[in-house]
């Protein structure tokens, strides 16, 4: 195919993962991306589509993440200029920023999200995994979305933050509303009053609970985030809140589909399945592997610093670039076999938590809970098995993640 007739080629276009049959299997589409043209520019979208594993990797690490909307562009994306008060979250969130200011807010974060923070989570997060086991027992059938990849996060949230474990459901609604702005491209206007509400909960939620623990201290990342500081510099109210938003939302539609889309990966390749259940030993690269082959953020988006060539394209400055994570994660230039699931693959420097400085920050809790979540769940459930079923799959096109996956076992 020549050049133009590969600009006009409709059928590349990223829009087509609302199509259900797409959204199924979105990896027909990002492989025929990767080898027709891997930096391809999306008249639909209009921004430029990232492909092959190299490219994402550069994008990752040389363009600017400073990418909030402008009350002009929301109304160009067909959002309504109500969800300004949204954007003006998200600007301070470090997602959304670009050293020095991204690298300041970070480092006085890190202060408060420790590695012994997470550690200090482990058996908390066992506990909760049992409980859910535990419920579901007796009946012999479970749906893992509903039961237990949704609640699992969403408490471990709780606890991680310190606010009452009962609001847990309400962190979840919150986040899956807020997931809806991170992960789509175009937002559906009908959802736009429920995102604005949910925004403001959130925000009324976290004033709250910061003017209660300055009374009543509890442990947790509020209290830390609220006492941080590296060289004199320490978060505002605002910066706080909206940083405890960004953890929260990042932290549990992915935790939920690492979990949903792992689980439904090892019931399709019953040997990989029987693999880890006979050697929880590889667990920890089991957890990587189902990461790189079912990625639960498939991509984000950036900006070009400049005019840059990028995989032989000019692109122009300021012009949006969409880094697909999970066609890098299937190509074949850096992974052999890619469609192939192998939970001892050797070598799995994926970018499933992305790369560089924007790096997930909670890659070390992700790791923790989703290591518990598969060593139980493979432990306490014998003779797993999926249940006849349509799989349904969210209609968000950047966190992939399943509607419900029903399975059985023996009671
Ligand atoms: C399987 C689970 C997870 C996956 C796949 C995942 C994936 C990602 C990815 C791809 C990014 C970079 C996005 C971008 O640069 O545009 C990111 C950033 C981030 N993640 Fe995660 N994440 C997961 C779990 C978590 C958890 C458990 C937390 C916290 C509790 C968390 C908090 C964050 C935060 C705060 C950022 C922003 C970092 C920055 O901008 O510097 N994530 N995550």
């Amino acid at each position: 195919m020549n050049s133009s007739s590969i600009d006009n080629d409709t059928s590349l276009s990223l829009y087509h993962l609302l199509d259900p049959a797409i959204l199924a299997n979105p990896y027909a589409l990002y492989k025929r991306l990767r080898e027709a043209d891997p930096v391809h520019w999306d008249p639909f979208l209009h921004a430029w589509v990232v492909t092959r594993y190299e490219d994402v990797v550069q994008v990752m690490l040389k363009f600017s993440a400073d990418r909030t909307p402008s009350p002009e562009q929301l109304e160009a994306l067909g959002m309504m200029a109500e969800l300004q008060p949204v954007a003006q979250v998200m600007v301070k969130q470090m997602l959304f920023m670009d050293a020095p200011a991204h690298t300041r807010l970070r480092a006085v974060c890190a202060t408060a999200f420790t590695p012994a923070r997470v550690a200090g989570l482990r058996r908390h997060i066992q506990e909760i995994a049992d409980m859910l086991i535990d419920r579901a027992l007796p009946s012999g059938r479970m749906d893992v979305i509903a039961d237990f990849a949704n609640p699992l996060p969403a408490i471990v949230t709780a606890e991680l933050f310190g606010v009452p474990v009962e609001d847990h459901e309400d962190l979840k609604n919150w986040s899956t509303d807020f997931a809806e702005m991170l992960g789509n491209f175009q937002h559906n206007p009908d959802r736009a009053r429920s995102v604005l509400k949910s925004t403001e909960n959130m925000l009324a939620y976290f004033q709250n609970a910061i003017r209660d623990q300055a009374r009543h201290p509890r442990p947790g990342l509020v209290q830390s985030l609220m006492n941080a500081e590296v060289d004199g510099s320490r978060l505002t109210e605002e910066e706080v809140i909206a940083n405890l938003i960004v953890t929260m939302v990042g932290g549990q539609e992915t935790t939920t589909n690492l979990i949903g889309n792992g689980l439904v990966s090892l019931l399709r390749n019953p040997d990989q399945l029987e693999l880890l259940k006979n050697d929880p030993s590889i667990v920890a690269s089991a957890i990587e592997e189902l990461l790189r082959y079912e990625s639960p953020s498939q991509h984000t988006a950036r900006l070009a610093p400049a005019d840059v060539m990028l995989g032989g394209k000019q692109i122009k400055k300021r012009q949006a670039v969409i880094a697909v994570f999970a066609a890098a994660n299937r190509d074949p230039e850096r992974f052999a076999d890619p469609d192939t699931l192998d939970l001892r693959r050797p070598d799995n420097r994926h970018v499933a938590f992305a790369w560089g400085a924007h790096y997930c920050f909670g890659a070390p809790l992700a790791r923790m809970e989703g290591q518990i979540a598969f060593e139980t769940l493979l432990r306490r459930l014998p003779n797993l098995r999926l249940e006849p079923q349509e799989l349904a799959w969210r209609e968000n096109m950047g966190l992939r993640g399943l509607k419900s996956l029903a399975v059985s076992f023996h009671a």
